[in-house]
């Protein structure tokens, strides 16, 4: 059996196994990363038909009246309250507010690795809410770049092979994936790093890194949970160069989690949340 690139493979030839041969067969290693890049499993079955479009006007990303309740014990914690909000193509915007306010929940419920308790979320035209396990994992690798604070680089893994993760889940060819991954790496500044290890890299470096991977499937939204949170301020600047150089070269919708209300303002817009809601804009909160 032959995968796309003409590679034999002595069984189940694909993806999976491309994936597992990159982590040398180690499947808990394989699991763990899969749940740092996509929270979910991957599947060598045929392509699903594509999920059902609604309209939302030309607003990539459309919340409405999304609640999420945390149950702990018999403890109830709102952690969001009702937020709606539309976000545009191309669209760079913060989101910011005091820990504890429910950004990082928002965001994971926008990128489909969290479940709402009601309302709804569109991106894309898609209700992902509506999709099952299947289907929103294919989605949110195809759809959704995720970037986090601690970065999630596999230690074991070179720069290049980093990068190309999300590609073979899409089921991008070998080569293809590779060429987009050193294409990638070229634009976040790193061409003299691709072979190396995360632990030969900065933080920044890291992070930029990280960018690359997330932009691999060449994704409609890119959504960053407090990016330069554990950079330092020169380093967390140039990132936010990068998310803006990325809005206009690809068009990309950026959507960034941030204390930093001086990188907050370099967003097209900032929205702000408090105890789970919207703060009103013209409100100091
Ligand atoms: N997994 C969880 N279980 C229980 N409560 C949670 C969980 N995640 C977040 N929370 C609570 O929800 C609220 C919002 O948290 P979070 O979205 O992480 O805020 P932020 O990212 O703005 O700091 C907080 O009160 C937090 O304690
Ligand atoms: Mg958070």
């Amino acid at each position: 059996m032959t995968d796309d690139t003409g590679v034999l493979h002595r069984d189940g030839a694909g993806p999976v196994a491309d994936f597992l041969a990159s982590f040398g067969g180690d499947v808990d290693a394989a699991i763990a990363a899969l749940r740092a890049h996509h929270g979910g499993t991957p599947t060598a079955s045929p392509a699903p038909r594509r999920p059902r479009r609604e309209r939302s006007g030309d607003h990539i990303i459309a919340v409405t009246d999304l609640r999420k309740t945390y149950r702990m014990g018999r403890q109830r914690v709102a952690a969001l309250g009702g937020v709606s909000l539309e976000i545009d193509r191309g669209e760079f915007v913060a989101l910011t507010g005091a820990s504890g306010s429910g950004k990082s929940t928002l965001l994971q419920i926008i990128g489909g690795l969290d479940k709402a308790s009601g309302g709804t979320v569109l991106i894309d035209g898609v209700d992902i809410g509506r999709l099952g396990d299947a289907k929103l994992s294919r989605f949110r690798n195809r759809t959704i770049g995720f970037v986090f604070q601690f970065f999630y680089l596999q230690p074991f893994l070179r720069l290049v092979t980093n990068t190309e993760v999300p590609g073979m889940f899409a089921r991008t060819p070998r080569k293809q994936r590779k060429a987009q991954a050193l294409r990638l790496i070229d634009e976040v500044g790193l061409s003299d790093r691709s072979r190396h290890l995360p632990r030969e890299m900065s933080g920044g470096q890291m992070q930029r890194a990280a960018i690359a991977r997330a932009l691999l499937n060449q994704p409609a939204v890119l959504l960053a949970d407090e990016p330069t949170g554990n950079l330092d301020s020169a380093a967390g600047a140039s990132i936010i160069e990068l998310f803006e150089r990325i809005r206009d070269e690809f068009g990309t919708t950026i959507v960034i989690v941030t204390h930093d209300d001086e990188l907050a303002q370099r967003a097209d817009r900032t929205i702000r949340l408090s105890d789970g809601l919207i703060v009103p804009s013209g409100v100091v909160a």
